[in-house]
């Protein structure tokens, strides 16, 4: 049986990944901002021992710290980073709120790499970080607005390309994933499919990815994303 971290656990693709790898008997580390509120994790904990709920804010290096030195010396074999917001919507053509920008690129683009650099030393060779990106930051995706979004998913899939190469001598996989446009608060319920089959196909893909992948970016249902 593994180990499992999950940021943005409480809710969303985060919570349906925490369910599915807590039922197949897996040990999860649901890591949600404010536990007293993730009412689903919190049921899901009394039936269940393999689940583990932590705080973690992923925006703040002292929460980040202080959750992984509460679950140490566990090793981590899969640490998911989930955590996401949307950021300002509309096309930004006259003005932007920059400091929703600045929380944007603080929680898509630098959290990833923050929970990372906390979780790595718990992460032996042949353990994998996937990261939930998304269609928007390709560069072939067609579509204006959420500029903030769009280019903190870019910059965070050229992050992880460069944090594969790092990390492919010590034998820790890194794999981009767009989880397909899923019905969570985020997809909006008119969304193609449902966080359970999100969730699935990306188990599936993580399991079936490898130190030969790394660094690539796949869609949920496993073919190759353009960049
Ligand atoms: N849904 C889609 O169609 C879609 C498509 C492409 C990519 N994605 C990506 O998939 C990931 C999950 O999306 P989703 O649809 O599940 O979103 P969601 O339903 O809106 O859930 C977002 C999750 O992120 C958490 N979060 C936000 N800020 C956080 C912080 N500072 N610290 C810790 N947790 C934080 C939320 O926790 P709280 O409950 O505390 O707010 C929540 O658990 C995101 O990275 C998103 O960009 C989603």
């Amino acid at each position: 049986m593994a180990n499992i971290a999950i940021t943005g656990a409480g809710r969303g693709i985060g919570f349906e990944l925490a369910r599915q790898y807590v039922e197949t008997g897996d040990t999860v580390y649901a890591l949600c901002r404010d536990p007293a509120k993730a009412d689903g994790l919190q049921k899901m904990a009394s039936d269940h021992q393999n689940l583990k709920i932590v705080e973690m804010d992923v925006g703040s290096d002292a929460s980040v710290k202080a959750a992984v030195s509460g679950i140490s010396p566990a090793s981590i074999d899969v640490l998911y980073n989930v955590a996401g917001i949307i950021g300002p919507y509309e096309a930004e053509l006259e003005s932007s709120d920059w400091d929703a920008w600045d929380e944007v690129l603080n929680i898509l683009l630098k959290a990833p790499l923050r929970v990372l650099q906390a979780v790595l030393p718990l992460m032996p060779s042949g353990s994998k970080v996937m990261t939930l990106t998304s269609q928007l930051g390709a560069s072939t995706w067609p579509y204006g607005g959420l500029y903030a979004y769009s280019a903190a998913k870019a910059g965070l899939n050229r992050l992880m390309r460069s944090v594969s190469i790092d990390l492919k001598d010590r034998g820790v996989v890194v794999g981009l994933i767009h989880p397909g446009y899923v019905q969570t608060d985020m997809g909006g319920p008119g969304a193609e499919i449902t966080p359970a089959e999100s969730a699935s196909g990306i188990r599936s893909i993580t399991a079936n990815w490898s130190i030969d992948d790394t660094g690539e970016f796949l869609k949920w249902n496993g073919g190759k994303h353009a960049w």
